[in-house]
């Protein structure tokens, strides 16, 4: 086999085998498919696109490239759940300990982000002690003991999909349905889950900024998960504007454990909702959304989902009282109210925006390297269609300096006012 005659066949829109796509990502994990013969490659993918059959062969070949978790020790269905990425999205640390209190295995493994924040990691650890330096060994028994555990990644997992996500980067071909489906599906089915479900967002501060695409990629990956034997369900969520209020890692946290208790903003609790019923009903333990839903809401009302979220912290050598007493999370030493300087209703939030401010105080990594401050963030008080009078506060700066302006400057620039009342957005949009 030759990489040129690969790449020729792809460039004229035929359909590769199994054989062919592991010869390509085998020989370029491996080096012997230089950069230049591999970008040519995927700019071929980019304009011809592959058959949902090829974009499954190249899924598993990418699965295939390096370590799989084996959670076969852990009784049950180990259902997992992906977000393509927004702002404000804390959804992993509510969904975990929620779907865990119906008995359902929750095995996660996380990272800790790039970006506007950091990953449910980080999050975590602005519980004081938490960790997740844990063995494989440990995390299947915690998981069997409790139904919960977070463990960091580790091993060498996907590593074609590392070296081809930074050749994407650069030869512009990031934006290519059947190459983000299976990167985002390799890394998944690679640590161990049964079933996944997946929150595909669309909207400014999102991935996909447009809803066919949105559509096109999560119909991409329902279709991947099916034909290698993982069940999968998608949900399009709206990112129009941050989910919830806070976007910072300990408000984020608080804001978490508010849902947990029932008091969450009213968007994030029901993307949970929406979420969790889908993962209880691929679990096998509700026979439809509805009857999971009502599951879940039980689990919230009686407390025993925020029971399940203490054990959870305190079995990773976190401090539990946090959940009584939300001062214990790291604090930070200013609150910088943002003023409106018009009057109306808000039209718009650039999720981006704030999610960039956020970042400028801290919060988020510019680099691998950048240190996270787990103290600082934002707290929105206005969200779209809320009336707002000039002077009213729209938001709260949590920083550790007083030197904020350009965090003001972008959270003022993310508002946009109009004198009507704009008509409600769905959360949730059809696949
Ligand atoms: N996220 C991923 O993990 N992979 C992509 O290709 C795009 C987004």
């Amino acid at each position: 086999m030759r990489m040129v005659d690969i790449i020729a066949k792809k460039r004229d829109g035929k359909h590769l085998s199994k054989e062919e796509i592991h010869f390509v990502i085998d020989g370029y994990t491996n080096g012997q498919i230089p950069d230049y013969q591999m970008s040519a490659f995927l700019m071929a993918v980019f304009f011809q696109g592959m058959s949902s059959n090829e974009t499954a062969k190249l899924t598993m070949a990418m699965v295939k490239s390096g370590d799989q978790i084996d959670l076969s020790g852990i009784e049950g269905v180990k259902v997992d759940k992906h977000s393509t990425g927004g702002v404000g999205d804390t959804t992993t640390l509510i969904l975990a300990p929620l779907v865990s209190a119906l008995g359902i295995p929750v095995a996660k493994m996380s990272g800790r982000g790039l970006g506007h924040t950091g990953g449910t990691i980080d999050k975590l650890e602005a519980v004081q002690g938490f960790h997740v330096e844990i063995s494989e060994q440990q995390f299947i028994e915690l998981v069997n003991q409790n139904k919960i555990a977070v463990v960091g990644q580790s091993g060498n997992l996907t590593p074609a999909d590392k070296k081809i996500y930074s050749l994407r980067d650069v030869t512009a071909t990031v934006n290519s349905i059947p190459l983000i489906a299976s990167s985002i599906m390799s890394k998944k089915i690679a640590a161990g889950a049964d079933a996944i479900v997946l929150d595909v967002k669309v909207g400014a501060g999102a991935f996909m900024k447009q809803l066919d695409d949105a559509r096109e990629l999560a119909n991409a990956m329902v279709e991947i998960g099916n034909q290698v034997g993982r069940k999968t369900l998608a949900v399009i969520s709206n990112m129009e504007q941050p989910l919830g209020y806070a976007v910072g890692n300990a408000l984020e946290v608080k804001e978490a454990i508010e849902t947990l208790q029932g008091k969450g903003p009213a968007d994030l609790h029901e993307l949970c909702l929406v979420l969790g019923s889908k993962m209880v009903v691929l679990a096998g333990k509700a026979n439809s959304e509805e009857e999971a839903r009502t599951m879940l809401e039980e689990v919230i009302a009686n407390g025993k989902a925020l029971q399940v979220f203490k054990q959870f912290l305190s079995a990773q050598g976190g401090d539990p009282s946090v959940v009584d007493d939300v001062t214990k999370l790291p604090q930070a030493t200013y609150q910088i109210p943002v003023n409106s300087t018009e009057s109306g209703y808000i039209s718009g939030i650039v999720a981006d925006e704030i999610g960039v401010a956020a970042m400028l105080l801290g919060a988020g990594r510019a680099t691998k390297e950048s240190e996270i401050d787990l103290s600082v963030g934002i707290v929105l008080h206005k969200k779209i269609g809320d009336a707002v009078e000039a002077g009213e506060s729209i938001a709260t700066i949590y920083s550790n300096t007083e030197e904020v302006d350009d965090v003001i400057n972008r959270i003022m620039k993310a508002y946009d006012y109009s004198k009507d009342k704009p008509s409600p957005m769905p959360l949730i949009y059809n696949l």
